[in-house]
């Protein structure tokens, strides 16, 4: 089993935390396009014999591409690779893009799952990100998706921005329960360097929230997607119905990927690599017949500080005795004595042999999980 994940790097505005690589002019996609199809048959052997059960269009903004475009790509994976029977098959997309033409040929392709960007149901918010939406397109992508077939649809929500109060984000909670969907990413905001909100709070001309405030809005967050019947499958992912993002699974999963277009990451369990981020030598060199790449061996220090990373954010915890049988008994030991304090303090527990965050604990989780890491001394 394995994944691929293809990388749409343009958008039609750039908002205003994202880091992503990307870029607003659309000169190059044309070109980039066509690359993207070299790309996958220059990549053909990466995977090897294994079945693909996920494909992921991410981006950048992959509802840029038409209905035609998708296709194509579709049957390029096709031919090069053994897609599964049950494939699911995502494509990201900006609310603004799905009007019922574009949603209604989509429906004629193989996406199965679309994971919309809402971001906030609140106008101020969503003027403030710098997004190209209102609250009422979001909401209405959602019932137009769902209107022509969608029957497998995420939704993606910020919270933590500066000025949302608690009771806008329980509006923003209630607005997105109300849609009906399977599955909802709700990350809090963080500031990443060269981005327009970096410039700014650097200028002082906006604070991020204290983090008792990010706490009570996390809080509400789990509380009331809990009472809606959405399970906290991963600190940023809640599914109903066990609808889980199987793409991002499988990455937490230590499951085998092969990123295609530029900034793309790939994984085969013995090492990472990962495309250049810049389209037009990405599109010269795969041109000549070349993937421009950097890689990384991965030694057993970094594959276990990557299971640990990953799945403790998780509701099926770190297995203890994959953690012995694979790893090894030194490094299972190693997580044990780390994670002592943390289980005397209730902010870890051992069920079924995996060790697993509590409720209490996910609200420190990343200072847990740093501390269970290995570090060279
Ligand atoms: C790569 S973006 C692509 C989605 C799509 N282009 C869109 O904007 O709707 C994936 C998601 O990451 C989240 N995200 C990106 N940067 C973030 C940041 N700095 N803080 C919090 N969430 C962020 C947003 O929720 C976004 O929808
Ligand atoms: S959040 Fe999405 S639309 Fe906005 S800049 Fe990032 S990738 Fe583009």
């Amino acid at each position: 089993m394995a994944g691929i994940y293809i990388h749409i790097p343009f958008c039609r505005q750039i908002c205003y935390y994202c880091d992503f690589h990307k870029s607003a002019s659309m000169s190059l996609k044309d070109e980039l396009f066509k690359a993207l199809l070299s790309e996958i048959a220059l990549q053909q052997d990466y995977l090897g014999d294994e079945i693909i059960d996920t494909v992921y269009f991410g981006g950048g903004t992959p509802s840029i591409l038409s209905a035609k475009e998708i296709q194509k790509i579709y049957e390029k994976l096709s031919t090069f690779f053994t897609l599964s029977k049950g494939l699911e098959i995502t494509l990201e997309a900006n609310p603004d893009d799905l009007d019922d033409k574009y949603l209604k040929q989509l429906s004629n392709t193989p996406i199965n799952r679309l994971s919309i960007g809402c971001q906030s149901f609140n106008n101020r918010d969503l003027v403030f990100l710098n997004r190209r939406h209102t609250a009422e397109q979001a909401q209405e992508s959602v019932r137009k998706a769902k209107k022509v077939g969608f029957n497998n649809i995420s939704i993606d929500l910020i919270y933590g921005i500066p000025n949302l109060s608690v009771s806008d984000l329980e509006r923003n909670i209630q607005t997105a329960v109300e849609l009906d969907v399977q599955h909802i990413s709700a990350y809090h905001l963080t500031i990443e360097e060269k981005t327009v909100f970096h410039k700014r709070q650097a200028k002082g001309e906006f604070e991020e929230i204290s983090e008792e405030e990010s706490n009570i809005q996390f809080q509400l967050l789990i509380q009331k997607l809990a009472e809606n019947g959405f399970e906290q499958y991963e600190i940023s992912n809640f599914a109903r119905n066990k609808n889980y993002s199987r793409h991002n699974t499988n990455y937490w999963k230590q499951i085998p990927y092969l990123g295609i277009g530029p900034s793309a990451h790939s994984y085969n369990t013995t090492y990472r690599q990962w495309n250049i981020s810049n389209n037009k030598t990405y599109i010269a060199e795969i041109r000549k017949g070349k993937i421009p790449f950097s890689k990384e061996i991965i030694d057993k220090k970094t594959k276990y500080n990557d299971y640990i990373l990953s799945s403790l954010r998780t509701m099926w915890g770190i297995n203890l005795l994959v953690l012995e049988e694979q790893y090894s008994k030194e490094m299972k030991d190693y997580c044990m004595s780390m994670a002592e304090k943390f289980i005397n303090y209730g902010l870890l527990s051992i069920k079924n042999n995996s060790l697993i965050i509590t409720d209490q604990g996910k609200f420190v989780s990343d200072n847990i999980i740093s501390e269970l890491l290995f570090v060279d001394t």
